[in-house]
């Protein structure tokens, strides 16, 4: 499946021709440019040429036609860029809230994945054709950079955050997976694929890897052991710290005054670093967990909060935690 030119990587994703009709475009303009000045270079440099050996050329006083003519046209052809490369970046970065989720760990050196339903896989991301995929990544010690040239789309990934990645994969096949960000000795190592499938095929292949524990049930588990449920009742209960029963996607007011909304980076925060943002009404009375859990629990406890109901029933997220139960 190579493209017609061979400089470039397959297309396979929602967005990739945008991406390449960008470059192209920034391509063109700079070889436009370059052929341009080369040319007019040359033709000046014979056209004015000293004939003859005490030759004095003519005082040239300046002319603002000229330079404003030469600062607002680069300048317009500069604002296209801008703007152009701006909604493609608008595209690519603000991920539909529609989107299926798989969280991804990186370490020295691999990938580690795992979908909503449980499956894990290592560099190895089986995903279906035609649906939005949201990719939640982090690192388990240093930075990498989780990189599929045919989707056109890259992202770092750093330890002690959260940062997010989405496609929509158009053609089945299967895609280099690279790390774009040098990690230590075998960097270079640290590859893998992408496998697009056709959503039957994607259903099966999640079929036959039954007998898995979703993240969000794993989370519950790890939610009882911790002893969170003792302050953070899922019915309300305990007292001591806020109710987690849907307060995933939502905004909640400090101790400051001030709002945040809670997300995936806020969860992580307050299970590593309890004193940072405390929720109105509250003690700072929570020990931090750093060092005390993984990368893999920590999401595991977030998909537990996520998966949490609005309204504080007895949950027992199984099957979807993505979507919440009512
Ligand atoms: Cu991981 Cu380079």
């Amino acid at each position: 499946m190579q493209s017609w030119i061979p400089l470039v990587p397959e297309s396979a994703s929602t967005f990739s021709w945008q991406v390449d009709a960008l470059y192209f475009y920034l391509s063109g303009v700079t070889l436009f440019f370059a052929l341009l000045i080369s040319a007019v270079l040359i033709f000046f440099v014979i056209r004015y040429r000293r004939r003859t050996p005490y030759e004095i050329p003519r005082p040239i006083a300046g002319s603002h036609k000229l330079e404003t003519i030469w600062t607002i046209i680069p300048f317009l052809i500069a604002m296209t860029m801008f703007a152009w490369g701006a909604r493609v970046y608008f595209t690519q970065y603000k991920t539909p809230a529609d989107a299926v989720e798989v969280y991804v760990v990186g370490k020295q050196w691999m990938w580690k994945l795992q979908h909503a339903t449980g499956q894990r896989e290592i560099n190895q991301l089986h995903v279906p054709v035609g649906r939005k995929i949201k990719l939640i990544m982090t690192s388990e010690d240093v930075i990498h950079d989780f990189f599929v040239p045919a989707f056109r789309t890259k992202a770092d990934v750093v330890p002690g955050k959260y940062t997010t990645l989405w496609f929509e994969a158009t053609t089945p096949g299967t895609y280099h997976l690279f790390c774009a960000e040098y990690c230590g000795m075998n960097h270079s190592g640290m590859i893998g694929s992408v496998i697009v499938m056709e959503p039957r095929e994607f259903d099966n292949w999640l079929g036959g890897n039954t007998g898995t524990t979703t993240p969000a049930a794993a989370g519950q588990q790890l939610f009882q052991t911790l002893g969170c449920a003792s302050c953070h009742g899922a019915n309300g209960e305990g007292g001591r710290g806020p109710t987690l029963a849907g307060v995933f996607g939502s905004e909640t007011t400090l101790q400051t005054g001030e709002k945040v909304r809670v997300d995936e980076a806020y969860v992580r925060e307050s299970i590593l670093n309890p004193q940072a943002k405390i929720v109105a009404g509250f003690g700072p009375i929570m020990p931090t967990f750093q060092g005390q859990i993984s990368e893999d629990q920590l999401v595991q406890l977030v998909a537990f909060i996520k998966s949490l109901p609005a309204g504080g029933q007895t949950q027992t997220p199984s099957a979807s935690p993505a979507a919440p139960k009512k």
